[in-house]
């Protein structure tokens, strides 16, 4: 599925394009070890990716395809996993002669920021719909851009954010939507519940965050709550209860009256994971110059509710990273892997 361009693309033959490059290192980094990691032509891929960067900050998906959020979280997730040089060649359209410190995520945060809406959400592109998915992509690129106590008040009206988050929880189902009038879907349970370790770790300080706002941030922040932002027993009684296809296919689906597949699997999975702990991120370090990798150290706890066991210990899956969706132990192989490559 490589292609001698760089990218990947979904299947033999396919064009390359950055949802299916993002696709294919995580599940190499799944793999894991040298052999699998090898299978990457970094430069080829460094390469590919300046001419997909553009001069408003953002990414296409595909030389010549559509520049949205979407290609802003890929393109940072690839750039960390891979350490990825940041300078642009003259073959990228970001590449300006007369500003030679732009670099692959020059004006990357800004893109994200013009694509948060009136509704508080975040869309595919600026001035579209806000989406649960791109809300994820949104807080994850960022947060691999910066601390996010640091880089998310500074380029996102957070109580604005967080009321659409919240907005996306239903009664009675208890799982989310994807945007305002639409339906519960169990993948949601990643796309929406994944944005909460994120948003909380932006909220974990209330002083520290007030200093780190900035000068672009509208609005105070929140105080961290002491309940949690969502109900997670509403979260995991929807999944454990009504995304379980329960016939002999197996797997996890949208909702019933839907069939699993792989894709509600995977992401059904993840927001049950995510429910199922709470994340703390160790404090941002002050010496931190811009396009720094910010490696951030993410502690995880199981997430213990004394008062209403509401599922079994054997139901409970294990930790993935709040950031790349993958177990940590294979997010920290191979970026140390690539880490200690000097150059290609
Ligand atoms: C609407 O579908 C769905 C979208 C507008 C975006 C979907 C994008 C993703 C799930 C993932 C993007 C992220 C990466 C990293 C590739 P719909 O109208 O069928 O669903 P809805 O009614 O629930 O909105
Ligand atoms: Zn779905």
């Amino acid at each position: 599925m490589q292609n001698e361009g760089g990218g990947f693309g979904g299947g033999g033959r396919q064009m390359s394009h950055i949802c299916t490059t993002y696709a294919v290192v995580l599940a190499l980094a799944l793999v894991g070890g040298e052999e699998a990691f090898e299978v990457i032509d970094r430069k080829a891929m460094w390469k590919w990716l300046n001419t997909l960067k553009q001069a408003d900050g953002g990414f296409q998906v595909a030389l010549g395809g559509e520049e949205d959020i979407r290609g802003a979280y890929c393109g940072a997730v690839i750039i960390r996993l891979l350490n990825i040089p940041l300078n642009l060649t003259s073959e990228s359209p970001a590449w300006s002669e007369g500003e030679p410190e732009r670099n692959l995520l020059t004006g990357l945060a800004d893109y994200v920021k013009r694509c948060q809406t009136f509704e508080g959400g975040i869309s595919g592109q600026p001035d579209a719909e806000a989406h649960g998915a791109y809300a994820f992509c949104a807080l994850g690129c960022l947060s691999l851009l910066d601390h996010p106590r640091r880089i998310i008040p500074k380029y996102l009206d957070v109580p604005r954010l967080i009321s659409w988050l919240s907005s996306r929880q239903y009664a009675p189902e208890g799982g989310f939507s994807g945007r305002t009038n639409k339906l519960v879907d169990g993948c949601y349970s990643h796309w929406v519940g994944g944005c909460f370790p994120l948003i909380e770790a932006c909220l974990a300080s209330p002083e520290e965050s007030g200093q780190a706002q900035g000068e672009a941030t509208r609005g105070k922040l929140p105080p961290a709550p002491d309940s949690g932002l969502f109900s997670r027993e509403g979260l995991i009684r929807y999944i454990l209860c009504c995304c379980q296809d329960q016939s002999n296919r197996g797997g996890l689906r949208d909702k019933p009256g839907k069939t699993s597949d792989a894709y509600h699997s995977c992401y059904v999975l993840s927001g049950l994971s995510s429910a199922q702990h709470e994340w703390e991120l160790a404090e941002p370090t002050e010496t931190k110059t811009a396009g720094d990798d910010p490696d951030s150290v993410w502690a995880v706890l199981p997430f213990l509710d004394f008062d209403s066991q509401f599922f079994d210990q054997r139901d409970r899956v294990r930790p993935i990273h709040p950031v790349y969706a993958i177990p940590v132990q294979h997010q920290r192989a191979i970026r140390s892997y690539f880490l200690a490559k000097e150059g290609f």
